[in-house]
């Protein structure tokens, strides 16, 4: 249990929660999670989602995928198993459809959630959308700003986690993304592993420029009448408020292991969510599941975050990483 102090000093002036990801400026660290705010399209009916750091898109193949069969969605004890199987309709329709109408209702650097079942898969996606975006650069300003390589999906046969369990695999996929791109690359880490500082060092060396950690935990539920596995793949990925303490403890444990930043993510559902993860050392923060409950999460964290900073004593969310490091 984390003890709740008092506030040392409370500062008068309002605090700032800007933050710097891989050299790009972000007015504050929370991002919506891949998976769980589609291409952006959905939400900015909701509300203006330039008010968020920034975004995930969904985890984008070459080929258009149609995801895996239903029930891919289980409810659980604070959290939830999915097997969704990265449907998405293809790095090409992305270019083509998605990213000109996101470009319409955001107008800050999108993180873009890159996936394939070989090394050869994520470089071609990552080549395509770097050329997109040079010609968009060409235009106006650029609309990617990093490139996120999910090397930790555990609901697809080929590629996905395993990538991200064996640290020579993990190399392997960022060395093949790094060869394609300018932008930072952000190498997505799965809990499921042993020791996950071995994969962070092994993508870091491969010449990752920071971490997301973590991906979705390898869960299951059984359905007691048919005694039949609840989703249609036996299998899924667990997320939620459940796996909170989960991801600090990955974060905590990478921020002291690698020098790149680290973006914190797993169950983070309040802005004291935010602040610890950013105690343990998290540049930036990503919120996933809490956006299926409520479409209006991200929103809801990003407007109490200042109250919230303010009541812990923090001015500056910078500092806070900063100190972290190297504490
Ligand atoms: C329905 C669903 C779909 C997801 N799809 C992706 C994906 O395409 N790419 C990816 O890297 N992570 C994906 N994730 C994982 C989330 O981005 C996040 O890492 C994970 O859910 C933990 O965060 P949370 O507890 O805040 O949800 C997905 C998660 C959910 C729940």
């Amino acid at each position: 249990m984390v003890r709740e102090t008092a506030p040392r000093t409370v500062p008068t002036t309002a605090p700032d929660t800007a933050v710097t990801l891989c050299g790009i400026e972000m007015t504050n660290p929370v991002m919506a999670a891949s998976g769980t705010f589609g291409y952006g399209r959905e939400f900015a009916d909701l509300y203006d989602i330039d008010l968020l750091g920034s975004f995930s898109f969904k985890g984008t193949t070459p080929k258009p995928r149609f995801g895996n069969e239903t029930p891919r969605i289980a409810e659980c004890t604070e959290g939830m198993l999915n097997s969704v199987g990265l449907q998405n309709p293809g790095v090409d329709a992305v270019i083509s459809e998605e990213l000109p109408a996101l470009a319409e209702v955001f107008h800050k650097p999108v993180m873009a959630n890159v996936c394939g079942g070989c090394p050869e898969d994520y470089a071609e996606v990552t080549e395509k959308l770097e050329i997109a975006d040079a010609q968009n650069e060409a235009q106006r300003r650029p609309q990617i700003g990093w490139i996120e390589v999910n090397i930790s999906c555990p609901n697809v046969k080929s590629g996905g986690m395993v990538f991200g369990t064996d640290p020579k695999a993990a190399a392997s996929v960022i060395r093949a993304v790094r060869q394609k791109t300018k932008k930072p690359v952000i190498a997505k880490l799965s809990p499921n592993v042993t020791d996950i500082t071995e994969i962070g060092r092994a993508c870091e060396a491969a010449g990752a420029d920071g971490l997301t950690a973590i991906n979705t935990l390898l869960g299951m539920r059984i359905d007691l009448k048919s005694r039949r596995p609840v989703l249609a793949n036996t299998m899924g990925g667990f997320s939620g408020p459940a796996v909170f303490p989960v991801a600090l403890r990955a974060v905590y444990q990478l921020c002291r292991t690698v020098d790149i930043p680290v973006i914190g993510c797993g169950g983070i559902a309040s802005a004291e969510n935010v602040l610890e993860m950013m105690m343990a050392g998290a540049a930036a923060v990503q919120v996933g599941s809490a956006n299926l409950v409520d479409p209006y999460a991200c929103k809801g964290i990003i407007e109490e975050l200042p109250r919230v900073m303010k009541q812990y004593g923090i001015k500056a969310l910078q500092e806070l990483t900063a100190q972290a490091q190297v504490r």
